[in-house]
């Protein structure tokens, strides 16, 4: 059944687990994502991108969550809006049926100025009176997702701050998140912790320097009662970067957000943990792989198949790993 948002992270919450939210673009991409929670009995987060809605269409996504949702009446799903730029976009979610949607006021409209606080106040607050009436989750972000090993903000995927940025922020402040949350009275809380989106995160295997758990430990000790939201959480597994790589693709060394830490974050209040990349990254390596092993093959069902069963097993990881398996 199509369920909120906060009905999920609040269970999540009470049992100390986190739940993967994964974006989605295609039929096979709601296939595998089901399949894997089917096959884990885990309660589902589906997210559309606005990467996706241009891609696919909203009509299309909102259908293809829907047929998800028929097909697998005992798994409560959510349909989320990812990274909304405005309120008019979160309207425009919330009056198609999206059981949850996401206000990234970090940024202005545009996707790469960032905001002042006030703006973000505003534009998050005035999603909450829309949505809560309507039993709708709302998620806020407060600070910039971006590298600290480059203090530049995420671009790979066209949204993200321009320019040099300062330590503030990249981290979130704590302080100013128990303001943020007072003030908007939102459902969900992302934050920055040097994490950004896409496949080339780090240079290197985090340290604490450049991806802060502490900072998570620092914001749930003053909001122990708030759902934390981890963004560009793809772990980019070396497997599947060296699986592209045999098979043609032109991969540079990159290292994504290990597992480990995810789960220790979840120890302290995350709830919902973002990833897309992984999913890109397996179907590219299933797809490349079939091409090279059957270069005669032209019927898009062959190589979609594995290209299916690869994201199932990322996601089916993802569910044991971060302890969502078992609680649908
Ligand atoms: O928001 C980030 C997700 O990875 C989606 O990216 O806009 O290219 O679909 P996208
Ligand atoms: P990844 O690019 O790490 O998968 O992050 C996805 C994300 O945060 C979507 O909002
Ligand atoms: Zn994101």
């Amino acid at each position: 059944a199509l369920v909120s948002m906060r009905q999920l992270l609040d269970h999540a919450a009470e049992n100390g687990y986190g739940i993967p939210a994964f974006n989605v673009n295609n039929l096979e991409q709601v296939q595998a994502i089901m399949e894997a929670a089917e096959e884990t009995n885990s309660p589902v987060i589906m997210q559309a991108s606005a990467g996706a809605r241009k891609y696919a269409g909203e009509g299309f996504l909102k259908h293809l969550i829907q047929a998800a949702v028929e097909s697998y009446p005992h798994i409560p799903i959510v349909m989320h809006q990812d990274h909304g730029q405005s309120p008019k976009i979160c309207q425009g979610a919330i009056d198609l049926g999206f059981s949850s949607v996401m206000m990234d006021g970090s940024l202005m409209e545009d996707g790469k100025t960032i905001a002042d606080y006030d703006y973000n106040v505003k534009v998050t607050r005035q999603v909450v009176d829309i949505a809560h009436k309507l039993g709708v989750t709302v998620e806020g972000e407060l600070g910039c997702l971006g590298s600290l090993e480059t203090m530049k903000g995420d671009k790979e995927d066209g949204h993200g701050a321009e320019g040099t940025m300062t330590m503030d922020q990249l981290l979130t402040d704590p302080e100013q998140a128990a303001d943020f949350v007072r003030q908007t009275q939102l459902d969900a809380l992302a934050i920055a912790i040097g994490t950004s989106h896409g496949a080339y995160k780090f240079t290197r295997k985090p340290t604490g320097d450049i991806l802060s758990i502490e900072r998570i430990k620092q914001i749930n000790a003053r909001l122990p009662n708030t759902h934390l939201v981890m963004h560009g959480s793809s772990s980019v597994p070396q497997e599947l970067l060296a699986e592209i790589r045999e098979f043609g693709g032109d991969m540079k060394e990159t290292y994504g957000v290990p597992v480990e830490e995810i789960q220790e974050a979840i120890k302290y209040g995350v709830r919902k943990i973002n990833i897309d990349t992984d999913i890109r990254l397996a179907m590219t390596g299933a797809i490349r792989r079939f091409f090279a092993e059957n270069p005669s093959k032209f019927d898009p069902r062959e190589y979609l198949k594995p290209a299916r069963a690869a994201a199932k097993a990322i996601c089916v990881a993802r569910y044991q790993q971060f302890g969502t398996a078992g609680n649908a």
